[in-house]
């Protein structure tokens, strides 16, 4: 059972998670605050669920996370300002916060991949999925959904990258009010900088992300490009080197090789 009073001390954050819900089963917290209807406006509300019956992970996938061991939430930002041309920064800006928590509360290395998975010993120990509604060409909403692996130490399924959680790779369960405070106080003190100071968000992402000069291929749908990973732009997009040309990509499945 998650302790709301643990993890309350541990928050230091003035706007992300000072509203949160707690829930014992839902869908999808990323569902829910997408959904207007629920009325959830406030910036930086947590929707955290011990259980999600739809989990949803990235291109339609399905994210399995077995009941009250993991962390699984999502976060509501609707500041204007924010949300005008930051969202690939912000998507940056999470994963980063995952990985910081998890350096600085356990000293494991992690490694960041392109777009947004963070990785540990080469597996994946948290995903994230961001999602937005919007009124005309205005974002309206934007719902950043983080599954992370906490005390889950056996993984069913198929995988497209192998799973891990911080009990497999530490050898002891953690306390995952420790780790969500930590990660929230952190993305908040990342935002503050996704407005002003984007370099500093992709610079200590890229020092994350280990494929960069590398030989790699991705996939979107039926579609498989190779090339070198050459950077990211300033935006977010990757760029790849391939017959002397460099394009950007927006999305897809990166692999070595
Ligand atoms: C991925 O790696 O494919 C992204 C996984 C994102 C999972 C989280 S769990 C909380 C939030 N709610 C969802 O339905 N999905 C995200």
């Amino acid at each position: 059972m998650f302790d709301l009073e643990a993890f309350d001390i541990k928050l230091n954050t003035e706007i992300i998670g000072r509203n949160f819900i707690y829930s014992e089963e839902i869908d999808s917290t990323n569902s829910y605050l997408l959904d207007k209807a629920k009325k959830n406006n406030i910036n930086g509300t947590v929707v955290f669920a011990e259980k999600q019956n739809k989990g949803k992970g990235r291109k339609d996938r399905v994210w399995y996370s077995a009941k009250g061991q993991n962390l699984t939430f999502s976060i509501l930002i609707n500041d204007k300002v924010l949300l005008k041309d930051k969202y690939n920064i912000i998507n940056f800006a999470a994963s980063l916060s995952v990985s910081q928590a998890i350096e600085n509360l356990y000293q494991l290395k992690t490694e960041l991949k392109w777009p947004n998975d963070v990785l540990v010993e080469g597996k994946k120990i948290a995903g994230i999925l961001l999602e937005s509604t919007s009124q005309g060409n205005k974002m309206e909403r934007l719902v950043i959904g983080i599954g992370m692996n906490i005390n889950q130490a056996m993984f069913q399924g198929s995988f497209n990258i192998e799973p891990t959680s911080l009990k497999v790779e530490l050898n002891q369960s953690v306390e995952r009010e420790r780790v969500l405070a930590e990660i929230l106080n952190i993305f908040e003190e990342n935002l503050s900088h996704v407005e002003e100071h984007p370099a500093d968000i992709l610079k200590d992402w890229k020092v994350r992300c280990r494929m960069i000069g590398e030989k790699i291929s991705i996939t979107e749908g039926e579609n498989t490009r190779y090339g070198i990973f050459d950077d990211i732009d300033d935006n977010g997009f990757l760029l790849l080197k391939a017959k002397g040309r460099l394009e950007k990509i927006h999305f897809g499945d990166v692999s070595l090789g």
